[in-house]
């Protein structure tokens, strides 16, 4: 066994990461997240009880599983809390929380300058989840941002106050409200007092639980396509939700990664603007939303659903050197009497099977189709892909071919036992 596996979505976010998680931590010792904020949000259910999880890895839910919170992170941390404060309330404990020292704090002038530069977009907008997470990476990179260690020193008073006099020149010229540093400081630095406790350089010990022969899953979030550099840029997220973002937001080093699980849906959806060439903005989308309940986790949003995109899956498998995928809602799509997936672009009359995140050239391309029969019926209860209906192995071996890899996980169903581990 790997010393670290890794989770990361495909697409655009919403893949159903949970789940496959939520199984991988049962069999880690530790569980770290490793970039983006609470713009992302799983929910899992346990005994029926359902937690949504924004930033605490959901690991944690196993009494003896680490729960880490790594430096490529950004915080809220009224968002932490509130966390925190549900986990505790129904008898969850939190001791083996970490938060590292060198992730950055999101502040109420982050959340403004997201929703103040939306606006300036108008019809360009990105769609982001208005949570603040693009403006508190601006600032890491401006070297203006002020991390967990700085948050919890005497320093934050001051560092807040410098950066609420700077943001408030912002809004004050766009008409906006401005900020009382006073206030924010205050309500702050008891968020500061309570996270404090859980502080700690998470890069050396990530390395000692390594060295001690533990084995840690890091719980990827967003997804590849709305990466900042491999993404559809603009419409991405602020960070490397790829196998990069692991290592940098992280510590670990690449020689210790193992098992890189690519998690994916057997339809396409997303939330935001951007391309999306298989998207059916039509009855057959619709249908998918309904069967597979495509709302936001986070945001409630209704959810953009198409066909799969076997290019696009071809381009992230390589990126993160995917070892195996995690195809869930294989029962929703068979639910369909046909299902088409896309094999290849047309451009100019000629066919390539090369993904690219060039706005033009993806607006100018036409999917190529291949269709699939449906109608697998319940397959909840299957336990062993071999007991699969014939069309659900056929789908699933083409996928399987025309990517290289293959498939690990297969979700028949919302419940968490509805999964064949291949
Ligand atoms: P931001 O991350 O809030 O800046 O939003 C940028 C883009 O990423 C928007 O299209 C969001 O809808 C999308 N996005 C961010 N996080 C997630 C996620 O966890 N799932 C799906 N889409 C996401």
């Amino acid at each position: 066994m790997s010393k670290v596996d890794v989770v990361l979505g495909t697409f655009f976010g919403d893949e159903g990461k949970g789940k496959i998680i939520d199984y991988l931590a049962t069999k880690s010792d530790v569980a770290v997240r490793c970039s983006g904020g609470n713009n992302a949000g799983h929910t899992i259910n346990v005994n029926g009880k359902k937690y949504a999880f924004h930033l605490i890895p959901s690991g944690i839910l196993n009494s003896n599983t680490k729960a880490v919170i790594g430096n490529g992170v950004v915080i809220d941390p009224k968002v932490l809390i509130e966390e925190i404060n549900e986990l505790k309330a129904n008898g969850i404990s939190v001791e083996n929380l970490y938060i590292s020292t060198k992730a950055h704090i999101i502040l109420p002038y982050h959340i403004m300058m997201d929703k103040l530069l939306e606006a300036n977009r108008g019809s360009n907008k990105i769609g982001t989840t208005a949570r603040g997470i693009g403006p508190a990476y601006c600032d890491k990179y401006e070297r203006c941002g002020i991390r967990v260690e700085d948050f919890i020193s005497p320093e934050f008073s001051k560092l807040a106050r410098i950066n609420i006099a700077n943001k408030n020149k912002v809004f004050e010229s766009y008409g906006y409200e401005t900020l009382n540093a006073d206030s924010v400081i205050q309500e702050y630095e008891e968020y500061a007092r309570i996270l404090k406790p859980y502080v700690v350089d998470t890069v050396n010990l990530l390395h000692d639980y390594l060295d001690e022969g533990k084995k840690i899953l890091c719980e990827g979030a967003q997804a590849t396509l709305l990466d900042i550099d491999f993404g559809t840029y603009p419409f991405v997220t602020s960070s490397n939700p790829t196998i990069g973002g692991i290592c940098t937001g992280s510590g670990l080093g690449a020689k210790d990664i193992g098992e890189v699980y690519g998690v994916l849906k057997a339809y396409a959806s997303k939330v935001g603007e951007g391309p999306f060439l298989t998207e059916q903005d039509n009855e057959i989308g619709d249908t998918i939303r309904e069967l597979g309940h495509e709302y936001g986790t986070t945001t409630k949003r209704p959810r953009r659903c198409g066909w799969l995109d076997l290019v696009a899956l071809k381009y992230v498998v390589r990126i993160n050197g995917i070892t195996g995928l995690a195809i869930n809602h294989v029962d929703t799509i068979g639910k369909l009497p046909k299902i088409k997936v896309c094999v290849g672009y047309e451009h100019n009359g000629e066919v390539t099977t090369h993904y690219s995140t060039n706005l033009d050239y993806i607006n100018e391309c036409s999917p190529i189709y291949e269709e699939f029969d449906g109608n697998f019926g319940d397959i909840s209860n299957v336990k062993s892909r071999n007991d699969l209906p014939e069309n659900a192995k056929v789908y699933l071996n083409r996928i399987e071919e025309f990517v290289g890899v293959p498939v690990k996980f297969i979700g028949t169903g919302a419940g968490r036992e509805e999964m064949i581990i291949c």
